[in-house]
């Protein structure tokens, strides 16, 4: 088993105005995968990494990085952490290679002009370098902001929406990167108010509305918990719902020549097996079998909705 790179406990956040940002988060996060915090607007997504990476002061609770407390040994913690933060700034008439070198220097790593280059080459900017941050499209210059957080070599990365405001094409091309970064063992964390983006790259999902974790589980399960399939099994005559009676989440489709199924796998029932053996009892021919899956969007709305 991976261990816990990351553990939150009893963590509660309020502002100096009365805002209660986070209350009681209690959350492990696991060397080496991508996590994604899902919620939207004001949740507290952002108040929870900026604690994390110590930017912010905790009301209560505890939080440790690589077993060291964010609070009392901030210099280790921050040194094992890259961030991207939700804003983006770059001096605009600073070179690309030299932004990631200065970055490096500031969290006082020694020149490294060969992990410079891996980086800029994994974030396909190693043909931008001397270019300036002003001759930049806005998809390399979030390139740009991934690279300085990663000058460092840390072992974390936050991604604080990294394709808010972002088109189509640039939030795919994301997605990718990500998933690469993954691969050379850095842990991520990313911040989404967007369900397909969780959906997309996320091992684990955590679902963080009004300050609170609503729940926290691996993607796959989620989704197999939670989510309902449809299957439409299509036959080749007009059938007689009646004989199928004895299962309470059939219906006849509109054409009357289907069978309309509510399924979930997680209830481990032989149902489906039940049916398609009456069918064949029956005489009836399967001419099609169609299914449909309950997105990530109506689970999200399940437990956060309404
Ligand atoms: N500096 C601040 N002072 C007071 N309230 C804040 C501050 N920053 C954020 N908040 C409030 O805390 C709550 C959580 O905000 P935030 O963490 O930014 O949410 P998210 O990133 O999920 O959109 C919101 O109600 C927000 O208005
Ligand atoms: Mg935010």
């Amino acid at each position: 088993m991976n261990q816990n790179i990351i553990q939150i406990s009893h963590l509660s956040k309020t502002y100096k105005d009365g805002t209660v940002a986070l209350e009681n988060i209690n959350l492990n996060i696991t060397d080496g995968e991508i996590i994604a915090l899902l919620g939207p607007n004001g949740a507290g997504k952002t108040t929870l990494i900026s604690a994390i990476c110590g930017i912010t002061n905790i009301s209560s609770g505890k939080v440790t990085v690589g077993g060291y407390d964010v609070v009392e040994n901030y210099k280790k913690t921050r040194a094992l952490i890259g961030l991207v933060p939700q804003e983006i700034a770059l001096q605009p008439f600073e070179k690309v290679i030299d932004v990631v070198r200065y970055s490096r220097n500031l969290f006082g790593c020694a020149n490294d002009d060969a992990h410079i280059e891996k980086i800029l080459r994994r974030l396909l900017l190693w043909d931008k370098k001397d270019k300036r941050i002003v001759e930049l499209s806005g998809g390399m210059k979030r390139r740009v902001i991934i690279a300085k957080a990663l000058s460092h070599e840390p072992k974390i990365l936050f991604l604080d929406e990294p394709t808010a405001g972002v088109d189509v094409d640039l939030r795919f091309d994301m997605w990718e990167l990500i998933k690469k970064l993954r691969e050379d063992g850095t842990t991520i964390i990313l911040t989404t108010h967007y369900i397909e983006e969780a959906e997309e790259i996320a091992d684990r999902i955590s679902i963080i509305d009004k300050g609170k974790i609503q729940l926290t589980e691996q993607k796959a399960e989620l989704m197999q918990r939670l989510g309902k399939k449809v299957i439409n099994i299509k036959l080749d005559q007009e059938i007689d719902i009646q004989l199928f009676s004895d299962e309470h989440n059939l219906s006849q489709g509109s054409d009357k020549a289907s069978i309309i199924m509510h399924y979930s796998d997680a209830k481990k029932d032989d149902s489906l097996d039940r049916l398609l053996i009456k069918i064949k009892k029956e005489k009836y021919k399967i001419v099609n079998i169609e299914t449909d899956e309950k997105s990530l969007e109506e689970i999200f709305l399940d437990v956060v909705g309404k």
